[in-house]
């Protein structure tokens, strides 16, 4: 049994030992598992190359800790509990017996459409059960599952499906999200033709029954491959460091890239981290509002809850549709214990007043979640008093794609809670504080950049096909240390408060984006020389993009520019990436080396202009003035 701290005392005690003997703490972890062979060595590790092992030389198959090992003890229990997007349609279950054959079948439907050990698998698909199924399906064969947003676009996906050289696509037809009606497979087809070589197979799912484009020969039903196949199919044995799935994340530069993450160590620290953080509880019913296309989703509505043997609630829809109760009006239809969602939707609905939580019986929440961003004070309360009636600890968990699974949170209802801390590391966890130059922080109530100094099991691996990239981005700039990309804070009780990010990536509503790929669709504009992109604080985004853009020559209408310009990052990214403000500006405020001083640019944008220090070194001082003057409200 993975072990489950039951109070603050354990807690430190476990801590304590998880530090002095990492490895015998993790062995013990990884021992309540299904192993088809035990691991040579727990730990092997560097962050020089980097090369980090963990469990090597063990063999596993996740889907079958994910299922088979549940199927004696709670067969019929529900693991997956779907809730459609139309409160008028029914919910459907699966039990963990049912589970375990639908997976059965649609890897026998991978295997039959020539994916095996290795293959890469792009995910583009809305929030239904067939997702959830798929991505176990693949790790069942040793298929990596590299799932693309729905949200994001054709160029987007294709730029994703290159650079993992995908072999199939899984996708819907149609999405029904809120009121509206997405093309999901339209979008498939528009990215495949923008020389997506690899990709052999289009497996659709039918979800809306519209009517969709077809490709014969590549394109192939989910209802026509799945359902006739058998219901039990063996696991492929993989090795602890066997890839399982990739996921793209932005950074501060380039291209998003694909966090790597591997077999054995992502399923023991998901499990481990889900039953602590959560103190889930058998029978309670869990729901995590997250998208699979996300992290969170991965871990905390896929792995980690069927790892535990959890039951985990699964939304189609979002937090405003039909109205803005529908996220306590499942609450109150399921009878759901622990609640997990983002600090953009609680203020979404913070916003919308307090009638609609009013509305519904929330006496069965045991806890509650936060994840993604910063909390604010005010939000945290609001989700305190209103959702959890004083009554249920608040978890404001910190982590990150590459981190894999959460490493800073309260153990709810054990660890004491400050509004807007991520408070103490989980066991296995050494975060550390370090200055600029990359000197360690000692002691308490300091501030600095935050670094882990030691390896846990579900870190990154790797960037897919970029190692160096991995290295230079997470590994070279303190040596010995993972840097995380955000600024901490830790009290005098040793508690951290994350600040947020400190290199050029945006949080927007919880999702991460980088400013200079913002700023590469912003370019595509042909009628943009240059553009500079800063986030700044929104009320309910939690952070917006501010995007300040010289055009080449004088534009005669600026709300049709800025119109096109939106439109180009729609197509070039998403929707999601799309500016909220644009100011078109003659110059960027530049030092003597050329390099665009975004200090300045991101006060504008807060709208503090108060002290913007010494502007004299640049190379074009004149210009703040007129970036001041023309600033967008
Ligand atoms: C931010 C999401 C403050 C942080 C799981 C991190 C948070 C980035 C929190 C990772 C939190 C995540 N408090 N900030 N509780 N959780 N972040 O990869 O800046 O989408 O680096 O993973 O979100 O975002 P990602």
């Amino acid at each position: 049994m993975t072990l489950q701290i039951k109070n603050l005392e354990e807690y430190q005690q476990v801590y304590a030992a998880s530090v002095a003997d990492p490895e015998g703490f993790w062995a013990a972890q990884a021992s309540s598992f299904h192993w088809h062979k035990p691991w040579d060595k727990v730990l092997e590790w560097n962050f020089t190359d980097p090369d980090i092992n963990w469990f090597k030389g063990g063999k596993l198959n996740i889907s079958e800790n994910c299922l088979d090992r549940h199927l004696d003890t709670r067969g019929d229990q529900v693991a997956i509990l779907w809730e459609p997007n139309d409160p008028e349609k029914p919910h459907v279950t699966y039990t963990y017996r049912e589970l375990h054959a639908a997976v059965c079948q649609a890897a026998n439907a991978l295997r039959a459409n020539g994916i095996s050990k290795g293959d890469r698998v792009c995910f583009y698909m809305p929030m239904v059960p067939e997702l959830a199924i798929a991505l176990l399906a693949c790790a069942r064969i040793g298929a990596i599952h590299s799932v693309v947003f729905a949200g994001f676009s054709a160029q987007a996906l294709a730029d994703r499906i290159k650079d993992a050289t995908c072999k199939m696509v899984v996708c819907s037809d149609y999405n029904d999200r809120g009121a509206k009606h997405i093309p999901v497979k339209s979008v498939v087809d528009e990215a495949l033709a923008m020389g997506c070589d690899s990709i052999e197979t289009v497996l659709v799912h039918r979800n809306t029954g519209d009517s969709v484009q077809w490709n014969p020969g590549r394109d192939k039903w989910w209802h026509e491959e799945v359902p006739g196949q058998a219901t039990s199919c063996p696991a492929e044995v993989m090795d602890a460091e066997d890839m399982l799935f990739i996921l793209y994340t932005s950074g501060s530069t380039g291209k998003p890239k694909g966090v790597v993450h591997t077999c054995g160590g992502y399923m023991v620290y998901t499990c481990f981290s889900f039953m602590n953080v959560f103190q889930y509880q058998p029978g309670d019913i869990y729901w995590c509002t997250a998208d699979i296309g996300w992290i969170t989703g991965h871990s905390y509505i896929v792995y980690g809850p069927l790892l535990a043997g959890a039951t985990t609630v699964m939304f189609e829809g979002v937090p405003t549709y039909p109205d803005p109760g529908r996220f306590w009006e499942i609450c109150d239809k399921h009878q759901v214990n622990q609640f997990y969602t983002a600090p953009t939707a609680i203020r979404a609905l913070m916003a919308q007043g307090d009638q609609w939580v009013e509305k519904y019986d929330l006496s069965s929440l045991h806890m509650l979640g936060s994840v993604g961003e910063p909390i604010n004070e005010e939000a945290w309360k609001w989700y305190n008093e209103k959702v959890g009636k004083n009554r249920c600890p608040i978890v404001d968990t910190w982590w990150q794609t590459e981190t894999g699974g959460i490493l800073i949170s309260p153990l709810a209802g054990i660890t004491p809670l400050i509004p807007c801390f991520a408070t103490l590391p989980l066991p296995g966890i050494q975060p550390i504080l370090v200055d600029a130059e990359g000197q360690e922080i000692e002691g308490n109530d300091v501030e600095g950049l935050l670094c882990i100094k030691f390896p846990w099991p579900s870190m990154l691996r790797t960037t897919y096909g970029d190692h160096e990239r991995c290295r230079q981005t997470y590994f070279a700039p303190f040596p010995n240390r993972y840097f995380t990309g955000d600024g901490a804070r830790r009290d005098k009780n040793g508690n951290y408060r994350i600040i947020g990010r400190v290199d050029d990536v945006i949080n927007v509503s919880g999702h991460r984006l980088g400013t200079a790929e913002v700023e590469n669709a912003i370019n595509q504009h042909p009628g943009v020389v240059e553009s500079a992109v800063v986030g700044f604080p929104h009320d309910i985004k939690g952070q917006g993009i501010y995007a300040y853009v010289i055009a080449g020559s004088p534009v005669a209408d600026e709300d049709l520019f800025r119109k096109e310009i939106l439109d180009v990052v729609s197509r070039e990214i998403g929707p999601i990436a799309k500016p909220d403000k644009i100011q078109i500006v003659s110059g960027l405020p530049k030092t003597r080396s050329g390099k665009i001083m975004r200090r300045i640019l991101r006060k504008v944008a807060s709208g503090d202009t108060s002290n913007l220090g010494d502007v004299s070194t640049l190379l074009n001082p004149e210009i703040v003035e007129e970036i001041m003057s023309g600033a967008q409200s």
